[in-house]
């Protein structure tokens, strides 16, 4: 009587805990998919796979057993355990043993070598590599994932829910992965009163009035994003370094955040000024060879790794863009990078030094001078000179973040010293993430560029950007991977949820450069929305051509990003490039654009190239249409490779761009109903206001360059008569002439408002002679009270789309009744 009594509370018991652990998953499952589409989980949704697909995967183990006790380890279990129980629909919980059924097993490789002697990785591991194994341990089916280190089990884990969540097969597993390079870092360009430099997507996660956060919730659920994409280090503030991060104050709170990521293994560092020895130590100097300037950084890294166990070393931005740098004391950027190295040396951390160095005074009238030749002219004769743990990180092209620009000659011109390329995420010159551009293309493109090293010697052995900074061409102990991320509060992070693809791209290529553009996209669009094929197959083509329809009407042929350099980044202003000394030019003038960097009759810089390439860029012959006028100054009526003039493919460009654009709004339109309605709408006004920017674009390049050129579109699309262009900045730059007795600026306190966009008819603007339609990007808002000061009565808007969070959503419709 007493066994089926307590057999039957024992089954009670059972089905009461079944019960309560099905509602409970419900609960996770379907909070998560509410909070989902927030996009505040990124890649990292774990959304339930519909029934027959988890059928699949009937036999994967109920439990996960950590083999230590770690921090990173346990992270790793409580990881695996919360992902595939949300994925499979069924409880998987952590266990610590011992193995008395099957199991997820994670622990290091060590470890595993304690519970199971005979089971070894087919190739040797190096530091953050994993292990995934399908193997009997003790007689049970187990799932093993292990590394040489605790992060690289972690790494290991997200490997493998990535599997699932994308319902790969994953029977008789037995996949080794290891990184590509040691860095695999991001920046972020944060300053302490909150506001992120070049940030589009909300304030600072880390700090808010200069001070550290309360709250670093969200700086948490970042490293863990950064993590499942194997990032291991990230730098919390600007470049632009405020020298008070280095206060022995300052450093206490900074390594609170240092805490919040280490469960992550993702490691802290910092931007530092020069200059700081003398702003905030009291010395009468900062120059680094000076004994007493040693002392100070040698105390202060000490102090930092007191606190700071896992600190992974600073950032320096000198000598560049009014920064304070060696040169103020005669000194080289070796002198300067080798003093903080060496502080940082007994504790293993590192300087990354960057080389983006120029002069951003350069007088443009001389045509030999070039920003472009500035990094390797800095860099190039110190090879040799910097210590072994200081890594020059370089940005990709020799310019700044442009919408293309070929690699920088500086890859190649290191030999004996570690070198990091930086990949800006953050979209500060395409777009800005109002607008869709997936960089990854573009990245690979630089980092699959073969060099040509060796051509000379030994005959060709391929020398990509990718194999130079990862160390492996000539066999350097670190190097690898940084990308500008800033991402903000924004539920979403980067301000876009389609922008992610970027963030994710960047950690994929890290670890793996090798990976195509396609893979990537369709990893990130799964794992985001879902594995629909309308949805995947739609989303990974908007991606997928995004980067070339934006340089279609922005910078097509290696103009660069033909936008106010003086200003936002964002709009199109051509001439805010010439006249002056930051060394953005196109050069554009009544007869040709372009840049003469020839080495015959230019500024050189294509000799800083190794002799294998100079060819490719130096005749007119070879060098690719896509980058010629970054290389070349040419007449307007050059014939390009393509059989056009060069003045013809820059209305064709812009034209065939502003149609793609207006094209992604119909492509999106295909997926109503097959994604989540609110981001559906969501992105759909985007790409609105994207076809609306494009034309905006377009208008304004062609009619600059007709004005400039005076040869007309074989379309007879280009406005005709010079006024045009004139009428276009008049109108930008002087919105406050508009009669605006119904609109005041909308509260620039929703970084969002910024993106409201405002109509006007030409004909209907004060002293406008063109009846064409201009769209002009402001902060206006219909809904609020009051008068813009200084407006005209006689003058007229339309306002077709208001308010906060608004886009360009009647754009179209507008531009078709043009
Ligand atoms: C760009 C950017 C700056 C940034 C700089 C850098 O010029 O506009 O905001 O400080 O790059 O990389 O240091």
């Amino acid at each position: 009587m007493v066994q089926p009594n307590s057999e039957r509370s024992t089954k009670n018991r059972f089905s009461q805990f079944a019960a309560l652990g099905a509602i409970l998953l419900c609960l996770v499952v379907l909070s998560n998919s509410a909070y989902a589409e927030t996009g505040a989980e990124a890649w990292l949704r774990y959304s339930a796979l519909p029934r027959q697909l988890a059928k699949r995967y009937a036999p994967f183990p109920a439990s996960a057993v950590a083999l230590g006790d770690s921090l990173v380890l346990k992270t790793a279990q409580r990881e695996l355990t919360r992902g595939a129980s949300q994925i499979l629909g069924h409880p998987v919980s952590a266990d610590n043993g011992p193995l008395s059924h099957p199991a997820v097993i994670l622990g290091t490789l060590a470890q595993l070598h304690n519970l199971a002697p005979k089971l070894n990785p087919p190739q040797e591991m190096t530091n953050d590599g994993y292990w995934l194994k399908s193997a009997k341990v003790h007689g049970f089916h187990c799932l093993i994932v292990t590394g040489p280190t605790d992060r690289g089990v972690l790494y290991g884990a997200f490997a493998l829910l990535s599997k699932l969540a994308r319902s790969e097969n994953i029977d008789s597993l037995d996949e080794v992965q290891l990184p590509y390079a040691p860095i695999r870092w991001v920046n972020q360009w944060d300053n302490l009163d909150g506001r992120i430099e070049r940030g589009y997507g909300g304030p600072s996660l880390f700090f808010s009035e200069e001070k550290v956060r309360d709250d670093l919730t969200r700086a948490g659920q970042y490293a863990r994003l950064l993590a499942s994409v194997g990032i291991n280090g990230c730098t919390v503030n600007n470049v632009n370094a405020d020298p008070r991060i280095l206060d022995d104050s300052f450093i206490a709170k900074v390594s609170r955040i240092a805490d919040i990521f280490r469960p992550w293994g993702v490691q802290l560092s910092l931007s530092v000024d020069l200059g700081s020895p003398k702003t905030i130590g009291g010395l009468d100097t900062f120059d680094p060879l000076d004994p007493k300037v040693a002392d100070w950084w040698r105390k202060k890294t000490d102090e930092i790794y007191r606190q700071i166990p896992d600190f992974g070393g600073f950032v320096v931005k000198a000598d560049s863009e009014g920064r304070l740098g060696p040169s103020t004391y005669g000194r080289t950027p070796a002198d300067a990078a080798n003093v903080i190295a060496r502080a940082l040396k007994p504790h293993g951390g590192v300087v990354f030094y960057r080389a983006f160095v120029y002069n951003h005074h350069l007088d443009w009238r001389n045509l030999k001078s070039d920003r472009a030749k500035a990094a390797y002219d800095n860099f190039h004769p110190l090879d040799g000179d910097f210590d072994d743990n200081v890594i020059i990180q370089i940005k990709n092209g020799p310019i700044d973040f442009q919408v293309r620009e070929p690699a920088s000659p500086l890859f190649a011109g290191l030999h004996r010293t570690n070198e990091a390329i930086e990949l800006q995420i953050t979209q500060e010159y395409t777009g800005q993430q109002r607008q869709l551009c997936f960089l990854v293309p573009m990245w690979k493109e630089v980092l699959d560029f073969d060099m040509h090293i060796d051509d000379a010697n030994a005959g060709h052995q391929p020398t990509p950007v990718k194999d130079l900074v990862a160390g492996r061409v000539f066999h350097r102990p670190t190097g690898g991977f940084v990308g500008v991320a800033n991402v903000g509060m924004d539920a979403n992070w980067l301000g876009s949820p389609l922008a992610m693809a970027n963030l994710y791209g960047f950690g994929r290529l890290a670890w793996d450069p090798n990976l195509s553009a396609e893979t990537i996209v369709d990893e990130w669009t799964r794992l985001t929305f879902s594995a629909d094929p309308a949805v995947s197959h739609t989303i990974t083509n908007l991606q997928l051509n995004s980067w070339h329809v934006y340089e279609s009407y922005t910078g097509p042929l290696g103009a660069g990003t033909l936008t106010n350099i003086t200003g936002n980044h964002y709009d199109p202003a051509p001439e805010s490039s010439e006249e002056n000394g930051w060394g953005q030019w196109h050069r554009a003038d009544h007869n040709g654009i372009g840049m003469d960097r020839t080495i015959a009759t230019g500024t050189g810089f294509i000799g800083q190239y190794p002799p294998a390439i100079q060819p490719l860029y130096e005749s007119l012959a070879n060098c690719p249409d896509n980058l010629l006028l970054f290389f070349h100054h040419v007449p307007y009526t050059y014939v390009l490779h393509s059989g056009k003039t060069v003045i013809q493919h820059i209305y064709d460009s812009h034209y065939e761009g502003a149609d793609r654009a207006r094209d992604f709004v119909v492509q999106w339109k295909a997926l109503q109903g097959h994604i989540d309605d609110e981001l559906y709408r969501d992105i759909l006004a985007r790409f609105e206001y994207q076809a609306g920017e494009a034309v905006v674009w377009r208008d304004a390049i062609c009619d600059w360059i007709y004005h400039l050129s005076g040869i007309p579109d074989q379309k007879h699309r280009v406005a005709a008569g010079l006024k045009a262009y004139s009428h276009f900045f008049w109108v930008r730059s002087s919105s406050a002439r508009f009669n605006s007795s119904t609109f005041t600026r909308a509260s620039p306190s929703n970084p969002r408002s910024r993106s409201v966009v405002c109509f006007c008819t030409k004909s209907r603007i004060v002293d406008s002679g063109s009846p064409r339609l201009w769209a002009t990007r402001g902060i206006w808002n219909s809904a609020a009270a009051g008068v813009i000061s200084g407006s005209r009565p006689d003058a007229d808007v339309v306002i077709r789309s208001t308010g906060i969070g608004a886009f360009g959503f009647s754009c179209c419709k507008l531009l078709a009744s043009a």
